[in-house]
């Protein structure tokens, strides 16, 4: 599920394929290797558990010259991570190496009937089954190796991204897909392949993003060539990547993550730009489709993870402004749950990189029964972009670190907007209030040191509480989960209300409860749960309006907002619960840009 680099040029192929594999990094691995082929077409095969960086050290007393190559971050699914499991992985006659990403779910049963003829294996991934399976067909049907391929993956179950060589098949490299991401960079006097673009971005900006069942043929001297799984020419379809070497970088930050959490003003107003008009918002994804708004009986929300919680957000938005039934499901759940769509209902998927496969599968159920699905991604080009029927970008430029920060507060801007556009009326309020983000934002910014020094206080505590109610519960199931992904201390978010129904037994000295409470429509309600925790002896920090006597005298620690419409309030307080987690992860020395067993895309399921 993680990433996928390969070269065919006339360059050295290795630092290529180093290069490419730290720029995936991001996405989260266990394990990394490389296969090349040389100028005498020998396999050559490197491969570690660990790091990018450990691969490369392991490397150093290497031949690794060549320049043809296929490299992989593992995210283990099927044994695990260690330097056999790693990929690539070779056919047992040593001539055919593929690295692949996502899962072969009928492995076994492959793998049975190869051992059966004689097939012997030394890993357990179910990677390796069809590296076997591609030389077994390929020698028993005397067949080429592009053949070989076509028909194993006719034979195989599951989703793939693989990239296959063969020492046989000199100057070649075969690419395919299904449910998990491959681009292909056209260069002037090489070809590139990758899981996104960000390695290609480097050399080429003219990339072919390959669709599902599809097969490229790329070789060192010819057009690239692409079929389907049955063997029918497909289109080729060449884009322009609108993406910068820059935002690839940390631009002087330590991490990632603090990058972009510090970059929301910037990205907000990326968000927001030419679909404030006027008063009134413009989405061109909703002007094309305004019937289907118009007439929608309900709409569902399919999303997994932080997208979800922005889900949970936009149906308050949806039913708030646009006056339409709107329920929220996980992609995961929904796929499975036997759901009654019908041709009248709106289906929007939200997703930041636009590749989650649960996410995907939601989206695929969702059109053949009828529903109309609109995408919201920030990944331009992304599967979940291309599935979808209409959608709004939301332009927040990539997001490495794998926490969701800048995806988050972009996601819920656009909810907004798409809220406000569904009825096409002027909002004069609203619309000032959306176009004041950025100032807000860079405003809430500049808590970041009275959170440093808070986080000391926290940075060894086994549990935290998160309540907020209303438009902020989702923001506190938001904070909590920043805070376990990436400092590893167990936190839970609920309804402040439902606290009294369970999760108060928990309060003591020991477990310190966030409270999300500006100024809203439930103040009062919220002071209350404030009272109930501390009258337990637990500790409060509180994020509240700017001003707030009443929970300053209450709270332990106050953390100031400025005043923001409250149907917008989720995007300015989620930047201090992105700070606190950000801080305290940093203080206990996690690697919070890559948090352990987390991936960035989610690939399988
Ligand atoms: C966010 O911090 C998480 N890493 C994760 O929950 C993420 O939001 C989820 O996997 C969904 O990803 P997507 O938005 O790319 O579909
Ligand atoms: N299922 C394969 C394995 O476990 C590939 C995992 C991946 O996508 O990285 O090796």
């Amino acid at each position: 599920m993680c990433g996928i680099v390969g070269y065919i040029g006339n360059s050295q192929c290795f630092p290529i394929l180093i290069k490419g594999l730290h720029r995936l990094e991001y996405r989260g691995y266990d394990s990394a290797g490389v296969a090349i082929i040389d100028a005498e077409n020998q396999l050559k095969l490197c491969k570690s558990r660990g790091k990018v960086a450990e691969l490369e050290s392991f490397c150093q007393s290497k031949d690794v010259s060549g320049t043809i190559g296929i490299a992989h971050t593992r995210w283990a699914t099927h044994g695990e991570p260690n330097d056999t499991n790693a990929h690539p992985h070779v056919s047992a006659d040593g001539n055919i190496a593929i690295v692949h990403n996502g899962t072969i779910e009928n492995y076994n049963v492959l793998k049975r009937a190869l051992m059966k003829h004689g097939c012997e294996f030394k890993s357990e991934t179910d990677t390796e089954v069809l590296v076997q399976l591609i030389q077994y067909i390929k020698q028993n049907n005397s067949c080429t190796l592009v053949e070989a391929v076509t028909e194993s993956l006719g034979q195989v179950v599951g989703a793939y991204a693989i990239a296959v060589v063969d020492r046989n098949t000199p100057g070649t490299i075969i690419a395919a897909r299904k449910s998990s991401p491959l681009v292909i960079g056209i260069g002037d006097d090489a070809t590139y392949l990758a899981s996104d673009a960000t390695p290609i971005i480097d050399y080429t900006d003219k990339v072919v993003y390959l669709n599902d069942d599809e097969i490229a043929i790329i070789k060192k001297d010819e057009p690239l060539r692409v079929i389907t799984t049955d063997n029918k020419p497909s289109n080729i379809d060449i884009q322009t990547l609108k993406l910068s070497v820059s935002q690839l970088e940390k631009g002087g930050y330590p991490h990632f993550m603090l990058k972009e959490i510090f970059e929301q003003p910037s990205t907000i107003e990326d968000s927001i730009r030419g679909r404030v008009v006027n008063n009134r918002i413009e989405l061109s994804g909703v002007n094309l489709n305004r019937s289907k708004f118009v007439d929608a009986e309900r709409i569902i929300i399919v999303a997994c993870g932080t997208s979800w919680h922005a889900g949970l957000i936009g149906k308050r938005l949806m039913q708030d402004f646009a006056r339409v039934p709107v329920s929220v499901e996980y992609a995961s759940e929904f796929r499975y749950s036997n759901p009654v769509i019908s041709s009248r209902d709106i289906v929007i998927a939200i997703s930041q990189s636009g590749e989650t496969a649960d996410t995907l599968a939601a989206i695929t159920l969702a059109k053949k029964m009828g529903a109309f699905v609109y995408g919201i991604c920030n990944a331009v080009g992304s599967s979940i972009a291309r599935a979808t029927d209409s959608g709004t970008y939301i332009h927040v430029g990539p997001e490495i670190g794998v926490a969701s920060t800048k995806a988050f507060t972009g996601q819920v801007t656009v909810l907004a907007m798409l809220a406000l556009a569904i009825d096409p009326g002027t909002v004069e309020q609203l619309s000032k209030d959306i176009e004041a983000l950025p100032s807000l934002i860079k405003e809430t910014l500049k808590l970041n040191s009275t959170i440093e020094n808070l986080s000391s206080t926290y940075t060894y505590v086994h549990n935290f509480l998160y309540l907020g109610r209303g438009y902020n519960y989702p923001s506190a199931l938001e904070g909590a989960l920043k805070l376990k992904e990436i400092s590893y201390i167990h936190a839970e978010g609920y309804p402040a209300a439902e606290m009294k129904h369970g999760p108060i037994a928990l309060i003591d000295h020991e477990l310190p409860t966030v409270v999300i409470a500006p100024n809203d429509d439930l103040h009062d309600k919220i002071i209350s749960n404030i009272q109930q925790v501390k009258a337990r002896g637990g500790s409060v920090i509180a994020i509240v309006t700017k001003g707030d006597k009443a929970i300053k005298e209450i709270a332990d620690h106050t953390l100031e907002i400025p005043k923001v419409a409250e149907c917008l309030s989720p995007i300015i307080v989620s930047l201090p619960l992105q700070l606190l987690a950000y801080h305290i992860a940093i203080k206990k020395g996690c690697n919070v840009d890559m948090p352990r067993n987390l991936a960035k895309s989610v690939t399988v399921e």
